[in-house]
C-alpha cells in the first residue's frame, strides 16, 4: 500500500509547523514502529538540523547531497552531480534509541538562492518537467516503502510548497489561537482547493491515484492557558467544524524548544519530556492515524 502523505502547512512563520512535523514523525516511529519519512522543504534546514545534527547537515550541504540538487538539476542542465536519492536519503535519524525506521530527506539553504527561479522550470527542460513535479520525480520511488511521509513546509505558499502539496494526500495546519496566526488561513486553504482543481483539470491527479487534497485538521500549537485571547480564539477554532480542529491541543512549554536540539542518544520520553509532551506527540499520532483510517474506508 502506497504511504500516506501528509504536509504540515501554514504560511505564517514560526507557529511550530517544524516542530509538530518531526515530534509526531518521531513518535509514529519511535512509538507506533511505523516507516516514516520526513522531507525538509523548507530552505531554513530547521527539520534537518534537528534530525541530523549541525555536523552532518553541514557536511550533506558541502557535498549537494539535499533537495537543493533535485531542483538545481531541472534548472540548469549542467548540475555538478546529478541528484541521487540512494545518497541522499538519510537513514534511521532523530538519535534517538531503539528508534528504526525514521528517515530524512535533508534541505539545504542554497535553495534560497534559486527558489526564485524555479517556476522556470518549465521553460528549461526539453522534457517540460513542470516547476511543481521536482519532488514527486525525486521521491516517487521511495515513497512505497513508507507508512507516512511527512513534509515540512516553508511559511508561504510558493513553488515548493505546491511541490510538497503536489505528492501529498493530506495536509495539516499548525496555528497558535491568535489574531495573527489564524488570520491567514483561510487563504491557505484556499490556494490549495485552487491547486488542487488545476491539477484535476490537468488530469494529473490520474497518475498520483487520487482525487483532491485533503485536509486533515488544524492543530493549536503554543497555547498559553492562561492567556484570554489565546482561550478565546482556542474555543472559535474548536465551534469550527468545517477546520476539523484536532483534540490535541500543544501548549506553550520550553521543554519543546530545548528538544530541537540534537543531542546524545536517548529515548523519545527523555528527548520529548517526561511531562506531558511526549504523550501528546503520541495523542496527536493516534488522532492522525484515526482520521486517516475513518477517511479511507
Ligand atoms: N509548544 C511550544 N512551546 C514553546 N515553544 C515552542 C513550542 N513549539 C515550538 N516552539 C518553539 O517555537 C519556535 C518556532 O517553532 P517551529 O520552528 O517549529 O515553527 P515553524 O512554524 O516551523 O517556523 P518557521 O515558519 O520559521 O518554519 C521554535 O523555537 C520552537 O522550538
Ligand atoms: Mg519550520
Amino acid at each position: 500500500m502506497r504511504a500516506k502523505v501528509i504536509s504540515f502547512i501554514n504560511m505564517k512563520g514560526g507557529v511550530a509547523k517544524t516542530t509538530t512535523t518531526v515530534g509526531t514523525a518521531s513518535a509514529m516511529a519511535g512509538y507506533f514502529g511505523k516507516r516514516v519519512l520526513v522531507i525538509d522543504m523548507d530552505p531554513q534546514t530547521n527539520a534537518t538540523v534537528m534530525l541530523i545534527g549541525d555536523n552532518k547537515w553541514a557536511e550533506l550541504n558541502e557535498k549537494d547531497l539535499t533537495l537543493y540538487t533535485a531542483f538545481q538539476e531541472k534548472l540548469f542542465s549542467r548540475s555538478k552531480v546529478p541528484f541521487s536519492l540512494e545518497e541522499t536519503l538519510q537513514r534511521d535519524v532523530g538519535n534517538l534509541d531503539r528508534v528504526k525506521g525514521l528517515d530524512l530527506l535533508p534541505s539545504s539553504l542554497k535553495l534560497l538562492r534559486i527558489q526564485d527561479q524555479l517556476y522556470e522550470i518549465g521553460k528549461k527542460t526539453d522534457y517540460g518537467v513542470q516547476p511543481y513535479e521536482v519532488l514527486a520525480l525525486a521521491v516517487n520511488p521511495v515513497v512505497p516503502y513508507y507508512d507516512y511521509v511527512f513534509i515540512d513546509c516553508p511559511p508561504n505558499m510558493g513553488i515548493l510548497t505546491k511541490n510538497a502539496l503536489y505528492i501529498s494526500d493530506y495536509y495539516i495546519i499548525p496555528a497558535i489561537p491568535d489574531i495573527l496566526s489564524t488570520y491567514g488561513f483561510p487563504e491557505v486553504i484556499d490556494q490549495i482547493i485552487d491547486f488542487s482543481n488545476e491539477w484535476k483539470e490537468k488530469e494529473l491527479w490520474k497518475a498520483q491515484k487520487k482525487e483532491e487534497i485533503i485536509l486533515l485538521g488544524i492543530v493549536a500549537t503554543k497555547v498559553k492557558n492562561s492567556n484570554p485571547l489565546h482561550k478565546r480564539k482556542l474555543e472559535e477554532l474548536e465551534d469550527n467544524e468545517s477546520i476539523q480542529p484536532f483534540h490535541t491541543v500543544f501548549p506553550e512549554n520550553a521543554r519543546f524548544a530545548e528538544a530541537a536540539e540534537y543531542r546524545e542518544s536517548m529515548t523519545f520520553r527523555q528527548k520529548w519530556g517526561y511531562q506531558k509532551q511526549a504523550d501528546l506527540f503520541l495523542q496527536f499520532s493516534r488522532e492522525i492515524m484515526e482520521r486517516i483510517e475513518r477517511n479511507e474506508r
